[in-house]
């Protein structure tokens, strides 16, 4: 059976952890896969886990299953964070969270559960987006289809060509968006942009997929959520994808959630007894660590503030690299080419590179991103800024 399989290429960004590690460049940097790094090129444990493991170890009595929906100490704290404190669709108890193992394991709840309710919809996701949106629905059996984000000539969000392809989107069709820290691009919506997205979709009764892994990366914990809670509290029906793994550093311990608002509370429940066939048939239960200590830091007086602290330290430290990037491209008089950078939000930048000269900042300087362009501005630091500029202006003017 093996004998006749393909082998496959290695992920577009996954694949790039292995590259950079086989590299022995001692100047090399990692500007690829979706990490934060501090100062030191280190992915930290944040202070607000590294207390809230201590604690566990103390409080935790069991490791028996938690059940398919997770724990529910972990839906209590996080909605309120991601709908606000005293939100309507809260109180209306029309939202129902499923823990799940990242923010990639609730993409691929959602998908499940889209194609159990209506195997023909199509889902509409940005041109470009993160990679495996798409393979997420391959995997799920769902066509996907995509609307235009940037304008591939000027590299800048092209709003007026993405509401027009949002009007011709069938009804009932499901749209993904990237509801804050666009990945790839950092290119975010402002908030009259998202009014005339709700517009369209109310018209066109489209059910929104917001894809929500970066909340407190792009202006903040509160503003990241502004279009989330739009879109709740204005629509009838709204699926969210969260992630635990950026804001919180908890990458390997794989923690998210799937969540679905429904018109009522009713609905909400039949939409999530699908739900917990969904998990039961994906994994059953999802890893208990990061949700006990997701609950643990956010439902302690002292852990809460600790953590929110340094969730803004990263975000503007990121923002400041930013800055950095374009002013230490200037004396290379490319600082007006790039000034795109220090407008984007979140961990990445759509950086307008050329795949050849991401091939050969690869090659030739040990630098790593994604072939399209892609940088995470968390992947380098004042110390290799300036290696960084002068690869930068090497690769584009000898383009
Ligand atoms: C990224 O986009 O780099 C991150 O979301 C990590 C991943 O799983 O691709």
């Amino acid at each position: 059976m093996f004998a006749t399989i393909e082998r496959l290429p290695a992920d577009p960004i996954l694949g790039l952890i292995e590259a950079f590690e086989k590299d022995t460049n001692p100047n090399k940097i990692d500007l690829g896969v979706g990490v934060y790094r501090n100062e030191q090129g280190i992915t930290p444990i944040l202070q607000s886990v590294k207390e809230a493991e201590a604690l566990l170890i103390t409080r935790e009595t069991t490791k028996s299953y938690i059940g398919s929906h997770g724990d529910p100490l972990f839906a209590q704290v996080l909605l309120p964070l991601i709908f606000g404190e005293g939100s309507s669709v809260l109180a209306q108890q029309r939202a129902s969270l499923t823990q799940a193992p990242g923010g990639t394991g609730a993409l691929r709840l959602a998908a499940d559960f889209i194609h159990r309710i209506d195997p023909r919809k199509t889902i509409w996701i940005s041109d470009p987006t993160w990679p495996n949106h798409f393979a997420i629905c391959d995997a799920a059996g769902i066509r996907h289809d995509r609307y235009p984000y940037v304008d591939p000539q000027s590299n800048r969000l092209d709003f007026p060509a993405m509401l027009a392809a949002l009007q011709q989107i069938p009804h009932g069709d499901v749209v993904l968006l990237h509801a804050c820290c666009h990945n790839p691009t950092g290119f975010d919506l402002n908030r009259d942009q998202w009014q005339q997205v709700l517009a369209v979709l109310q018209e066109r009764q489209l059910l929104p997929l917001l894809d929500f892994a970066y909340q407190g990366f792009g202006d903040g914990l509160e503003e990241d959520a502004w279009a989330v809670r739009l879109l709740a509290e204005n629509l009838p029906e709204v699926m969210i994808t969260a992630s635990c793994s950026k804001n919180f550093g908890l990458y390997r311990e794989r923690i998210g959630a799937f969540i679905a608002v429904c018109q009522n509370q009713s609905e909400m429940e039949k939409v999530r007894s699908q739900l917990a066939v969904v998990a039961r048939s994906n994994y059953s239960n999802p890893p208990a660590h990061g949700s006990a200590l997701v609950a643990t830091i956010l439902d302690s007086q002292e852990l809460n503030p600790l953590w929110r602290q340094e969730v803004e330290a990263m975000r503007s430290r990121i923002a400041d690299l930013r800055q950095a990037l374009v002013q230490g491209l200037k004396p290379h008089g490319l600082d007006q080419t790039f000034a795109h950078i220090a407008e984007q939000k979140g961990m990445f930048s759509y950086s307008g590179l050329k795949p050849d000269q991401v091939s050969r900042l690869q090659k030739e300087f040990g630098i790593y991103m994604v072939k399209t362009g892609r940088m995470n501005i968390a992947g380098y630091s004042q110390q290799n800024l300036d290696y960084l500029c002068r690869a930068i202006a090497d690769v584009c003017q000898k383009a």
